[in-house]
């Protein structure tokens, strides 16, 4: 899998990608992250890439030239087989069943805005999606982008030590997770539920089940509605109603 990102701010890039999964995805070739300054890419000697709005008010707005033509030339004949997406607030919500389908590309171009957004003519003429990483307005799409691509790079496959992992993850069966657990078994009075220090494997998972399925009713009643329930949860879940 590649990704690559258009930025005015490449330098953001360098430390989230250096460590962590991500970094070692990377450094094992598993993936490719190529970060392309969108200046590079501008029409006139200043470099322009923004310019005051049609309509006036307040603030910049990225000026379409560059974003086309980064597109065009980073792409060439592969831009039919990419994905490309411009984060924006006004995109759809990134959610885990998108990052699944997004995790089966093979390769997928990131644009990001900045200022007060982005040529309206780039949303409508070049790009294939719109992502927006919540209902909340950033300064940039730097920060989305690097949360699409770790949310993507985990579920490819050899990035997550445990393969099964990421299937078991909150949202992956539209439930939250169960609540985890360390060592020490007692901490300042309080203990680990006793089902998880049982070394019964069928009892754990079946703890397991019922408190995932517990903190999304308490939590998130609204993916219930979505998820993928056994006839044995939904008679658990009507107890927990009462
Ligand atoms: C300040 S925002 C522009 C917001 C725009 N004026 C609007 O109201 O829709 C600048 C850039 O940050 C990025 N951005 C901000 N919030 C975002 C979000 N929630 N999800 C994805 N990208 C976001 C987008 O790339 C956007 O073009």
């Amino acid at each position: 899998m590649r990704f690559d990102i258009l930025t005015l701010f490449p330098e953001m890039f360098e430390g989230p990608f250096r460590k962590s999964i991500v970094g070692k995805a990377i450094e094992a070739g598993l993936v490719t992250v190529v970060v392309h300054n969108l200046r590079d890419y501008a029409t006139d000697k200043h470099r322009t890439t923004d310019d005051a709005p049609y309509g006036g008010g307040g603030g910049m707005v990225m000026k379409p030239e560059p974003i086309f033509r980064a597109v065009e030339r980073v792409l060439g004949e592969e831009r039919p087989s990419t994905r490309v997406i411009l984060l924006s607030p006004q995109g759809h919500l990134l959610t885990q069943e998108l990052a699944w389908e997004l995790a089966a590309q093979n390769r997928i171009l990131l644009i990001c805005g900045r200022y007060e957004g982005v040529d309206d003519r780039v949303g409508q003429h070049l790009v294939d999606d719109e992502i927006s990483i919540g209902d909340y307005v950033l300064t940039g799409g730097e920060i989305p982008a690097m949360v699409v691509v770790d949310a993507v790079t985990r579920l490819l496959p050899g990035v997550l030590g445990d393969a099964g992992a990421a299937m078991k993850d909150s949202h992956a069966g539209g439930l939250l997770e169960h609540p985890q657990y360390t060592r020490p078994a007692a901490f300042r009075g309080y203990s680990v539920p006793d089902p998880l220090l049982s070394g019964n494997h069928a009892k754990i998972a079946r703890w397991r089940r019922r408190e995932a399925l517990r903190r999304t009713f308490e939590r998130r009643p609204d993916l219930l509605k979505k998820a993928d329930l056994t006839e044995e949860d939904k008679e658990y879940l009507r107890g927990l109603e009462e």
